[in-house]
C-alpha cells in the first residue's frame, strides 16, 4: 500500500477544514463531482479538491477573494474555467437549480445581516444542490453558550473577540432541517472555543425526489 509521507500532508491538504476532511475520508466527495464552495474566501478548502479532480466552483461577496481563488485554480487545475468562480451574495446565487453534487459553506453564515438573510442563504444553498447531494455548513451558533453572550439586536451578538455576528440558535437550525426535509448525515456537532464562541457543523443530504 502506498503511503504519503507525513511531511507532505500540509502541501497536499493545506489548511483544509477537518470536518470537510472527515467527509472526504467517508467517501462522500469524489473525483468528477461538481462542488460549490459558497463563501469560498481565498480557497483554503478547495486547494486539495481542485487537484483531486473535483469540479470546483466558488462564490463569494468579495471580488478580492474570487480573484485569489481564480489564481489558485489557474495554477492547480487549469481545466477549471475562471467562470466557475463568481462574485455573489449567497442569498442570490447565479447557478441553476440542482447544479451541484456537494455544497460547502464554511465560516460564512454567521455573517448574515439578520435571520431573514440567514434563512435566504440556506434556502439558496439548498436550491442549487441536487437530490442525493450533500450540504456541509460550518457556522457559529449559540449552542452551548445560551444566555452567556450579549445579544445587541435580534439574533445578533457581540462576540468576545470583537465582531457582531448573527448566531442561529438550535431550534432555528432544527426547524430548517425539518422544513427542508433533509436527512442528517451526521449528528449536529458543536465545538466550544474557549467558552467564547461556538462552531456548529451541519451535514445534510437532500433526499432523492420521489418519482
Ligand atoms: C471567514 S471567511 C471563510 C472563507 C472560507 N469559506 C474558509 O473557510 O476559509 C468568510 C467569507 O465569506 C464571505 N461572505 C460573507 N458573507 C457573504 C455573503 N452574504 N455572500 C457571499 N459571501 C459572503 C466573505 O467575503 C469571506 O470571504
Amino acid at each position: 500500500m502506498f503511503h504519503l509521507p507525513i511531511s507532505s500532508l500540509p502541501a497536499q491538504f493545506g489548511n483544509i477544514d477537518i470536518y470537510l476532511f472527515d467527509q472526504l475520508l467517508k467517501g462522500r466527495i469524489r473525483k468528477g463531482m461538481k462542488l460549490l464552495d459558497a463563501g469560498c474566501g481565498g480557497g483554503r478548502n478547495v486547494q486539495y479538491l481542485m487537484q483531486a479532480g473535483v469540479k470546483v466552483y466558488g462564490a463569494d461577496a468579495s471580488e478580492e477573494a474570487i480573484a485569489k481563488v481564480r489564481g489558485m485554480a489557474a495554477e492547480l487545475a487549469p481545466t477549471l474555467s475562471p467562470k466557475n468562480f463568481v462574485v455573489a451574495d449567497l442569498a442570490n446565487l447565479p447557478f441553476a437549480d440542482a447544479a451541484f453534487d456537494v455544497v460547502l459553506c464554511s465560516a460564512v453564515l454567521h455573517f448574515a445581516y439578520d435571520e431573514a438573510h440567514f434563512r435566504s442563504m440556506i434556502l439558496e444553498l439548498w436550491r442549487v444542490l441536487q437530490p442525493g447531494g450533500m450540504l456541509l455548513c460550518r457556522f457559529s451558533t449559540t449552542i452551548g453558550l445560551e444566555g452567556k453572550l450579549q445579544e445587541v439586536a435580534p439574533g445578533k451578538y457581540q462576540m468576545p473577540h470583537g465582531p457582531v455576528w448573527f448566531l442561529a440558535h438550535e431550534p432555528l437550525v432544527r426547524e430548517l432541517v425539518y422544513t427542508l426535509q433533509a436527512e442528517m448525515l451526521e449528528p449536529l456537532k458543536t465545538v466550544l472555543v474557549e467558552q467564547e464562541r461556538s462552531m456548529t457543523t451541519l451535514v445534510l443530504r437532500k433526499k432523492d425526489e420521489v418519482l
